[in-house]
C-alpha cells in the first residue's frame, strides 16, 4: 500500500495550477480590463465643439431662476467632432486642467468607465492633465480628501462594476459650510472642473454647485448614474434627452438572471412561491424591466397602483349619492387581495408555485402608507429643525419612537390647529406591526430620502396574502386543481368508480382538466356528509382512503421563500451596454469641460437606437428643476422619472399579464435572459423597455 505524503506547501504555493487560482485577476476580469469601448462619431476625430440647439423647450420656474441665475438660461448642447480649429480654440482645449471627479448615492455599473472616458480624452488633450478621485463620495469634496489618479489605478478597472476605484457616499453638499469648505478643496486643488457622477439629487447638487462656484470659475458637470433608471430627461414636448441612467441595464439583466433560475426552480419542484423584491427607491423600472426580461407570473408595479380605482366602492357610493375617497388607490389590503387572486387561480390549475416580482418602493405608491411616509418625513424633519439635535438619537428605541407620536395625538386633541398627527394615525399606526413601525421610522438619508431597501415590504405584503389565503382555505375558494387523469388513475387502482364519486367530490367533474373539490368540502368532516348526501357512504363506513388521498391533496400548502435583488445587481460587471455607454459619458464630460460647459449633465441621445446613431449632448441641469418638499421644506430638485403607466414598455407588460400568470394547465410562459455575458451574442443590447418604448417615437 503507498503511503500518502503531505503535500509541501511551498511546492504548491508555485504550481501553475494553485498560482492561476490565487490571482485576484481571472481571464474574465482581464478580458474586461483589456477591452476599448468604441466611441460615438463625434469623438473620432481631435477635437469636439459644442453646438447649442433651441430645439428643446423646457418651462423655466421662477425659483430656479432665482437661485440659479447663472445657469437658468443654459441650453442643450450637441457635441460635434472637428478636425481643427483656430488656434485660441485649439489652445484652449488642449490647456492642462485640473480635474475632480466624485461618485454620489448607491453605486451603480459602469461608474470606472465615467472616469476612464474622462481620463483618457483628458490625458489625450494635454498629458499634464491631473484627474482627481475624491474619495468616499462628497465628503471627499468637503474634507478635501482626494487621490490623484494613476493610468495604472484607471486602467485596472475598466469595464469592471462598482465604484470601488474611489468608493462613493450618501453626503450632500447643502449648508453655506459645506459650500465653502467645498470651494477650498477646489482653490487647493486649482481644480478647473468637478465632476459630480450621481442620481437626481445629486446633480440637483451639482447645480447648486455649478452656481456657487460659476465666479470662481470651477465649471461642475453632472453625470446620469443610478440602477433605479428614474433619470430620463424629456423636455416639454416629449422629445427624449436621456432615456436612461447608466447601470439600469446591468442590474435589471443581473436581476433578471436570478430570477429566471427561480423560475425554472419552482416550476421544477412546484412547491414554492418565491416572492422577489427588487430594488427601485422610488420608481418600478427595474420591475419592468425585469417583467419583460423573465414574464415571471406577476410582477407589481407601483406606479400602475397608484391609479388603481375601486368600481365596486365607487359604485356603491354612487348609488347611495355619497362620495368615497377610499374608492381611489390602492390599499395593501387590496394589494394582498390582488396577489392572492392569482395565486388562487393558478392553484386551480394545478400550479402551487410561482414567482412574484416586488418593487422594493412599491409602498410609496399605497394610500395609507404612503400618508404616513410623508407625516413621519414631516414630524421628523420638524423636529431636527426645532431642536438642536437630532430625532433619531433623542428617541433612540421605537418605544420612545411611539412615545413621542403618541404626545403628538394627544396634542392635537387639545390643539385644533395641529393637525400633523391625530388619534387616528396614532391608532392605525400602533396596529401595524413592530417591525414595519420600526421600517416606517428609520432615519432618512441626507436627502431627506425614505430608506425604502431597508423595510421589510414583501414580508409586510406577504403575512397579508398569508392571512386572508387561509381565510379562502376556511371558504373552500382556495384549492388545487387535482388533474382528470391522476384523479381517474387513483380511484381505478381501488374498487371505486371514479364517475361516481367525481360529481359528489367536484365542482367541475367532466368539465375540466383539473378538477376543483366542491368549496362546501372543507374538512374531513364535510366531505364525509358530501359523500353521505350522494349516497356513497353508509353512516358506519370508511371514507375509501383513495378519495380522502384526493381530497388532502386538494388543500394547498403555501410556502414561500423571500429574496431580495438589490445590492448584488448593483455591484456586478457592467453590461456591454453600460460599458459603452458609460465611456463614452466620460468622453462626453470631457468635451463639455474643455468648451467651457458648466451646469450641463452629460448625456447619450437616442441610446434605444444602433450605435452609429448615438449624439453625446449637454443637457442644462437648471431648466430640469422643479419644488418637492424635502425635510419638511420645498426645495428645487430635479424630477425623478417613475414609469409611465401610458408607455409602450408598460402596455406591453400589462397586455401579457393573463398569459404570464399562466393559471392554465400547460406550461409556463417564462424567459430565460441567462447571464451577464460578456462576449457572445446572447446578451440584449439594450434595456427592452428603450427598446419598446421608441417604437411609440420616431424622432431621430
Ligand atoms: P441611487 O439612487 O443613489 O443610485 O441608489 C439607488 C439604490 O440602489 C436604490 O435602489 C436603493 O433603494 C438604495 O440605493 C439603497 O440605498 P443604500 O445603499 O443606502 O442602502
Amino acid at each position: 500500500m503507498s503511503v500518502k505524503k503531505d503535500p509541501d506547501l511551498n511546492q504548491l504555493l508555485n504550481n501553475p495550477t494553485v498560482l492561476r487560482v490565487i490571482d485576484n485577476i481571472n481571464p474574465e476580469a482581464s478580458e474586461r480590463r483589456d477591452y476599448q469601448p468604441p466611441v460615438c462619431a463625434a469623438f473620432e476625430k481631435p477635437y469636439t465643439v459644442l453646438k447649442e440647439t433651441d430645439r428643446y423647450n423646457f418651462t423655466l420656474h421662477n425659483a430656479a431662476r432665482k437661485q440659479l441665475p447663472n445657469l437658468i438660461d443654459n441650453k442643450v448642447q450637441i457635441v460635434e467632432g472637428v478636425d481643427e480649429g483656430n488656434s485660441d480654440f485649439i489652445a484652449q482645449y488642449k490647456q492642462p486642467r485640473n480635474i475632480g471627479i466624485v461618485f454620489s448615492g448607491g453605486p451603480a455599473p459602469g461608474g470606472h468607465n465615467v472616469i476612464a472616458g474622462i481620463y483618457d480624452a483628458a490625458k489625450a488633450a494635454n498629458p499634464d492633465s491631473i484627474i482627481y478621485g475624491f474619495l468616499v463620495g462628497p465628503d471627499g469634496i468637503i474634507e478635501n480628501e482626494a487621490i490623484e489618479l494613476t493610468a495604472d489605478l484607471v486602467n485596472a478597472y475598466r469595464n469592471l462594476g462598482g465604484f470601488t476605484m474611489i468608493k462613493t457616499g450618501r453626503a450632500k453638499i447643502d449648508t453655506r459650510e459645506k459650500m465653502d469648505l467645498s470651494r477650498t478643496t477646489c482653490e487647493k486643488l486649482d481644480l478647473d472642473a468637478l465632476v459630480i457622477v450621481g442620481g437626481d439629487d445629486s446633480n440637483t447638487n451639482a447645480a447648486f454647485l455649478a452656481q456657487d462656484l460659476f465666479d470662481a470659475g470651477v465649471q461642475v458637470v453632472g453625470v446620469p448614474k443610478t440602477i433605479d433608471g428614474d433619470i430620463q430627461v424629456r423636455d416639454d414636448d416629449g422629445n427624449v434627452l436621456c432615456a436612461m441612467s447608466f447601470g439600469f441595464h446591468t442590474a435589471a439583466r443581473s436581476f433578471a438572471n436570478a430570477i429566471s433560475n427561480l423560475c425554472t426552480d419552482c416550476s421544477s419542484d412546484v412547491k414554492y412561491w418565491h416572492i422577489c423584491k427588487v430594488m427601485g427607491r422610488v420608481a418600478s423600472h427595474l420591475a419592468l424591466e425585469v417583467a419583460l426580461q423573465t414574464h415571471a407570473n406577476m410582477t407589481l408595479i407601483g406606479e400602475d397602483l397608484a391609479n388603481y380605482v375601486d368600481a365596486r366602492r365607487l359604485d356603491k357610493a354612487d348609488r347611495e349619492g355619497s362620495i368615497d375617497y377610499h374608492a381611489y388607490g390602492m390599499t395593501l389590503r387590496h394589494l394582498s387581495r390582488v396577489i392572492c387572486d392569482g395565486i388562487v387561480k393558478r392553484a386551480a390549475a394545478g400550479k402551487n408555485y410561482g414567482v412574484i416580482v416586488i418593487p422594493e418602493g412599491v409602498l410609496e405608491f399605497i394610500n395609507e402608507i404612503q400618508v404616513f411616509i410623508i407625516k413621519l418625513n414631516t414630524i421628523i424633519a420638524h423636529y431636527n429643525q426645532t431642536h438642536d439635535t437630532d430625532f433619531h438619537s433623542d428617541f433612540a428605541r421605537l418605544e420612545d419612537k411611539l412615545d413621542y407620536l403618541r404626545r403628538l395625538a394627544q396634542r392635537s386633541r387639545e390643539d385644533s390647529n395641529f393637525k400633523l398627527w391625530n388619534t387616528r394615525d396614532d391608532d392605525l399606526f400602533n396596529n401595524i406591526p413592530s417591525f414595519f413601525q420600526e421600517g416606517l421610522l428609520m432615519e432618512r438619508d441626507s436627502h431627506g430620502n425614505f430608506p425604502f431597501s431597508q423595510v421589510e415590504t414583501e414580508k409586510v405584503l406577504m403575512g397579508l396574502v398569508k392571512d386572508y389565503l387561509n381565510i379562502l382555505k376556511e371558504e373552500g375558494a382556495y384549492r388545487l386543481g387535482i388533474q382528470n387523469d391522476y384523479y381517474q388513475k387513483t380511484l381505478a387502482n381501488t374498487a371505486y368508480d371514479p364517475d361516481k364519486f367525481g360529481p359528489a367530490l367536484f365542482e367541475n367533474y367532466g368539465q375540466a382538466k383539473y378538477l376543483l373539490v366542491k368549496p362546501s368540502i372543507i374538512s374531513v368532516k364535510t366531505l364525509r356528509r358530501s359523500l353521505k348526501a350522494a349516497g356513497l357512504l353508509k353512516a358506519k363506513d370508511e371514507i375509501p382512503a383513495a378519495v380522502e388521498k384526493i381530497y388532502r391533496k386538494s388543500i394547498p400548502n403555501f410556502k414561500t421563500q423571500i429574496h431580495f435583488y438589490g445590492y448584488d445587481g448593483r455591484g456586478n460587471d457592467p453590461t456591454r451596454f453600460d460599458c459603452i455607454y458609460t465611456y463614452n459619458l466620460g468622453l462626453t464630460v470631457f468635451s463639455l469641460i474643455a468648451n467651457g460647459a458648466t451646469g450641463q449633465m452629460a448625456a447619450i441621445r437616442n441610446l434605444e437606437k444602433d450605435f452609429s446613431k448615438w449624439q453625446p449632448i449637454g443637457i442644462p441641469i437648471a431648466p430640469l428643476m422643479h419644488l418637492e418638499e424635502r425635510k419638511g421644506k420645498l426645495a428645487l430638485v430635479l424630477e425623478k422619472s417613475i414609469v409611465d403607466v401610458n408607455s409602450v414598455a408598460f402596455k406591453i407588460v400589462e397586455s401579457q399579464r393573463e398569459e404570464w400568470l399562466a393559471a392554465v394547465p400547460g406550461q409556463d410562459n417564462f424567459r430565460r435572459p441567462g447571464p451577464i455575458r460578456f462576449t457572445g451574442k446572447s446578451e440584449e443590447e439594450r434595456p427592452i423597455t428603450l427598446e419598446l418604448n421608441a417604437l411609440a417615437r420616431d424622432d431621430d
